[in-house]
């Protein structure tokens, strides 16, 4: 049995002898959906840098800028469909072996691939919809779509003229508390906690793993890149997440 036999088969060693796993997802669970990721070689932010919130907020060229990287990122995203990572972790999650997805994605595939609501946590909010950073009051993404390309137009808050924003949080925006609450409880609770494609390098998402294994929990890191935190795990997988994850949960 080669090395990378040997690692999945301890990986789902681990799986099956938990009692309780939680997943933490980053975008390199996507990238195999045709979703670019931030950080490999041509990842975004090799060819663009975060606009911070406060830039979005005080500028209005920064706002036409977020809007515009917005549409373009959504034309990979409405076409993407699950992968078979994705399919794996929704069949652990079927099965009750991991109880909560704690996810830094926007795309909204977890869902897609099965994964009910309740057991995804969001820490970077959702790519699905947009918020008026005032009032709270969301607004359909199609409508705001239409008239920032058909008439270069902004979107405001037709309640309160507050700026409107895509849910998703931004380098500078305060976390979700809910989110922050509920990823903090489930990584409390398990014996078990998987990082799949992630850099590990975004605080305080990337608290987590540390946290689930300063508790006692195992830590396992699937990962193609070596990332910060392989000190501290149990097990590192440098491997494609698919076929390793589907080896792993007996998913094609
Ligand atoms: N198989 C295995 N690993 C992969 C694959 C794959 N198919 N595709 C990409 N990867 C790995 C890359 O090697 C990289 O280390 O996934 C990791 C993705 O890391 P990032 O691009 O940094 O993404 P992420 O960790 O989710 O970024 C965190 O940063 O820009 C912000 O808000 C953004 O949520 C994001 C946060």
């Amino acid at each position: 049995m080669d090395r990378h036999n040997a690692e999945i088969r301890r990986l789902k060693d681990m799986i099956d002898g938990c009692s309780r796993a939680v997943v933490f997802t980053g975008a390199g669970i996507s990238t195999e959906s045709g979703i670019p990721d931030f950080r490999s070689p041509n990842g975004i932010w090799s060819k663009t840098t975060p606009i911070y919130f406060d830039e979005f907020v005080s500028s209005e060229a920064a706002r036409r800028e977020a809007w515009r990287r917005k549409f373009h990122i959504d034309q990979d995203i409405d076409n993407a469909e699950p992968n078979r990572g994705h399919r794996a972790v929704a069949r652990l999650v079927r099965e009750g072996v991991v109880s909560a997805v704690i996810t830094q994605n926007i795309d909204g595939l977890h869902q897609l691939s099965g994964v009910p609501e309740e057991n995804i946590i969001e820490l970077h909010g959702n790519g699905t919809y947009a918020k008026c950073l005032t009032c709270a009051t969301r607004y359909d993404l199609e409508p705001i779509k239409k008239d920032f390309l058909e008439a270069d137009i902004i979107p405001e808050c037709r309640f309160c003229g507050g700026l409107i924003k895509g849910a998703t949080i931004s380098f500078g925006q305060a976390m979700p508390e809910d989110e922050m609450r509920r990823a903090q409880d489930a990584t409390l609770a398990c014996d078990l906690f998987i990082a799949i494609g992630s850099s590990l390098v975004v605080y305080p998402a990337a608290g987590f793993p540390a946290i689930a294994k300063e508790n006692g929990a195992q830590l396992v890191i699937l990962n193609r890149e070596p990332t910060d935190l392989d000190h501290l795990a149990d097990l590192v997988l440098n491997l494609e997440i698919g076929p390793t994850l589907g080896e792993a949960a007996n998913v094609n």
